[in-house]
């Protein structure tokens, strides 16, 4: 690395895994964001965010569904393309569908593999704990880089009983149990949803992988939001969300002054048309 720090240091080349195993010794913060189309990517790397995630919440967020359990490969993967093309510094992580890697390492095997040949995926994400295990190992013995997520994973919803804080009481325990198996299996970093700070603080000091958390505190070392929500797209936000911009009452303004300047004829004017 070019620069004593991760977010907006790297130049010329993609941050990677060592980059940010070097922040987390450094006690560096990064924010890591969703994207999901070439623009949005693009923006948000040229403003220095080391890390684009393509959720899973494409599920939402994109198609339109209410959870993340429909969206498959064959939705995710030329979103991924997009956002690898679209942008030229940032760790591109592909999330691994529901349904495409609980069946077997072989299948994770496989599924990542497209995202890797098909997109150009820097690494993928998955849910869980122990019970991926030989998934994670399976996956980064064949060099991919591996996020694995715990707490609130929205992929086993109907599991949870819906979307609600994980990991208080006794179960932090077990959180914390697993957090430290996958780093042993070599996940590079993990994602803590919807979890108490004190727990997210716990982890994060326990591990030397970086912890990126989501609704668990200002503990973890990097947080990740998905775009819509913190720009304010989302019409309602979890709790744990900050909205930085009111980008759809500003999408509505502009509209609907399109759409009466076409009505008056003010749009197009001399300077839009061509003689
Ligand atoms: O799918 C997603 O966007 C995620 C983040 C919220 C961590 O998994």
């Amino acid at each position: 690395m070019s620069s004593t720090t991760l977010y907006g240091g790297v130049s010329g080349r993609r941050v990677t895994v060592r980059d940010l195993a070097a922040a987390k010794e450094r006690g560096e913060r990064w924010p890591m964001l969703t994207a999901y189309d070439a623009m949005t990517a693009g923006v948000f790397d040229q403003a220095g965010v080391p890390v684009l995630l393509v959720g899973d919440s494409a599920a939402m967020v994109v198609y339109g569904f209410d959870s993340t359990l429909p969206v498959t490969l064959d939705h995710l993967v030329p979103l991924t393309a997009a956002v690898v093309r679209g942008s030229s510094r940032a760790m591109v992580v592909a999330d691994l569908p529901f349904g495409s890697y609980q069946g077997s390492p072989q299948q994770a095997l496989e599924s990542a593999a497209r995202f890797m040949k098909e997109a150009g995926a820097h690494a993928v994400k998955l849910e869980g704990g122990r019970r991926v295990l030989p998934q994670v190992e399976a996956l980064v013995s064949a060099g991919v880089p591996v996020m694995a997520h715990l707490g609130l994973t929205p992929q086993s919803v109907n599991a949870l009983g819906g979307y609600r804080v994980q990991g208080r009481g006794q179960s932090g325990d077990e959180l914390m149990a697993d957090a430290k198996d996958l780093e042993r299996a070599g996940a590079f970093a993990v994602v803590l949803e919807c979890v108490p700070a004190d727990l997210a603080q716990r982890v994060t000091t326990s591990l030397a992988i970086p912890t990126v958390g989501i609704g668990a505190g200002p503990a973890t070392d990097a947080q990740v939001l998905v775009w819509q929500d913190m720009m304010g797209l989302t019409p309602r936000p979890a709790k744990f969300v900050k909205r930085y911009f009111d980008l759809a009452s500003e999408m509505d303004r502009a509209v609907r002054a399109f759409a009466a300047e076409v009505s008056s004829g003010a749009f197009p004017a001399p300077e839009h048309t061509y003689s």
